[in-house]
């Protein structure tokens, strides 16, 4: 037998065991009474957790932003950890710079080494600020995405990011990440 074939085996009797279980499972289930602990989440909760929007393009909202009108907000809620032009206060802070290029070991930063700049705005929407996560608006989050995205020379300092444009960004090291998901 080819081991293709006896991984593939594998597979189906694992399944299979889960589907059993599951079903085991459910009977138990069906016949107690439900415990009565907890209370369903609303839609509005759930927009608290539902914040991912990954560089294919979904899950971003509506909103837009310039780096002109994030200078300031920045030098609020974020210069405090990151240095007014992102150049950090500790090693783990540095926001801006770098080059994955360098003869020694490189600086990787939000602009050095991020391949999309979407994850810019996912990671600020979900995490930062840190004494505060999840308190800014949607266009504070563009502001903010825009500003970094200017400190590290890629964008303009008057250039409009919204949805679109933040997808067409083309970030220092795309191309500097190898896929190994289709590697066997
Ligand atoms: C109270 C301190 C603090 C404040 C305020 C703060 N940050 Fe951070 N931020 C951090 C720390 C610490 C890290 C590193 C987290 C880690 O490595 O897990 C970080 C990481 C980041 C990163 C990811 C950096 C990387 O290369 O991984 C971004 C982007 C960022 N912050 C943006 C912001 C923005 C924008 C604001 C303002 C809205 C802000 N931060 C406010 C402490 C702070």
């Amino acid at each position: 037998m080819s081991m293709p074939d006896f991984s593939a085996k594998r597979l189906l009797t694992s399944l299979l065991c889960m589907a059993m279980l599951g079903a085991g499972w459910n009977s138990v289930a069906q016949d107690r009474p439900a415990p009565g602990l907890g209370q369903a989440i609303s839609e509005a909760q759930l927009d608290d957790f539902d914040l991912v929007a990954p560089p294919g393009g979904s899950g971003f909202p509506e909103g837009s932003g310039t780096a002109a009108q994030g200078r300031s907000l920045f030098n609020q809620r974020c210069a405090a950890c990151h240095g007014s032009e992102g150049q950090g206060t500790s090693g783990n802070t540095v926001l801006v710079g770098g080059s994955m290029q360098s003869e020694g070991t490189p600086l990787r930063t939000v602009g050095s080494y991020w391949p999309h700049a979407s994850t810019l705005f996912d990671y600020i929407r979900r995490a930062m600020p840190a004494d505060a996560p999840k308190s800014l608006d949607n266009s504070e989050v563009y502001q903010l995405t825009a500003y970094l995205l200017y400190l590290n020379g890629i964008i303009g300092e008057q250039e409009t990011l919204d949805r679109a444009a933040l997808l067409s960004v083309t970030m220092p090291n795309a191309d500097g990440f190898i896929d190994r998901s289709q590697l066997h």
